[in-house]
């Protein structure tokens, strides 16, 4: 398989990264408008691949889209990153252009592609990749929800005081600071809810800090996340590849599933081969249905700022 990555900066190196060494793609094709710096990162990342034992080969170019010809996954993380006390959000007016040109640029060599998004506000830069290219719903994916639940099982793995490999959760809703909803009910140690292991106030913690959670780093490091961003897209992109049907929540234009419409935003959905496989309508309670109507009030109005 054939990845374009979109961006050389942390989150998209990293990315190639981790996807380099999953070993599972031919090709990794880095694409940076920075001059060199693409190159730079590829000739770098294919020094290590004598010591991390893989043979993806990965190239990099200064904007030249021709070199991405043919690709079966692109993943764009272009644009600038958050800084401390932004939200993801106030990106839109920087990030809209250029997100909108990069997907129309991936179109035309690449007219296969499946499109994985990343740059922010996420759910908002999916349903442009949407409108701007009008691939059919199961080739756009925006990628929120498998950062968002890694972080969440992180947070829970702490509080449970067990091994993150124990524990299973998902978040779904909104990639912002408010829109996101760990789902706490569902979420369990090998099979067991948490609420069997801790209380509900330390669980509403743990909530409060999965929905912080890049904001929290963002203020540690004084510039957004990368390493975690970046294996979640290479999760997402193996599952492509391997045609593997593991399900992640991530952001999908929705069409009447959980009562929306015409709108992305991070749900439960099957991912193989042909990108989305399929929606997963999971039973929520009166809170939760809730939580993802006013969710989506919020990523509706920063759609409407397009
Ligand atoms: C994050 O939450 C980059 O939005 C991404 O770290």
């Amino acid at each position: 398989m054939k990845v374009t990555v979109v961006g050389a900066g942390a989150v998209g190196a990293s990315c190639a990264e981790y996807i380099a060494i999953k070993d599972f793609a031919a090709e990794v094709v880095l694409i940076d408008i920075k001059e060199g710096f693409a190159e730079g990162k590829a000739m770098d990342l294919m020094q290590t691949a004598s010591l991390n034992s893989f043979d993806t080969k990965i190239t990099g170019t200064t904007g030249d889209y021709s070199k991405t010809a043919g690709s079966d996954v692109a993943v764009i993380t272009s644009g600038i990153p958050r800084k401390p006390g932004m939200t993801r959000e106030e990106l839109i007016s920087t990030n809209a252009g250029i997100v909108k040109s990069v997907a129309e640029s991936l179109i035309k060599e690449s007219p296969s592609v499946i499109i994985i998004v990343v740059s922010n506000p996420m759910d908002t830069m999916t349903y442009l990749t949407h409108k701007a290219t009008g691939l059919p719903k199961h080739r756009v994916i925006g990628m929120g929800g498998a950062l968002d639940s890694a972080r969440f099982k992180y947070r829970l793995a702490e509080a449970v005081n067990a091994p993150i490999s124990d524990i299973d959760g998902m978040v779904i809703g909104g990639h912002s600071d408010t829109g996101m909803i760990p789902l706490t009910r569902l979420a369990t140690r090998n099979s067991v809810p948490v609420s069997e292991f801790v209380s509900e106030d330390r669980l509403e913690e743990v909530k409060q800090a999965t929905k912080v959670g890049g904001a929290t780093l963002t203020k540690l490091l004084g510039t957004s996340a990368w390493y975690a961003p970046g294996a979640a897209v290479s999760a997402m992109v193996q599952a492509i590849g391997n045609d593997s049907k593991k399900m992640f929540p991530c952001s999908c234009m929705l069409n009447g599933e959980y009562g929306l419409d015409d709108i992305c935003i991070g749900v439960p959905a099957v991912i193989g081969a042909k990108g989305i496989e399929s929606i997963v309508e999971i039973e929520l309670s009166d809170a939760e249905k809730q939580d993802l109507s006013t969710s989506a009030e919020a990523v509706r109005k920063t759609n409407s700022l397009l």
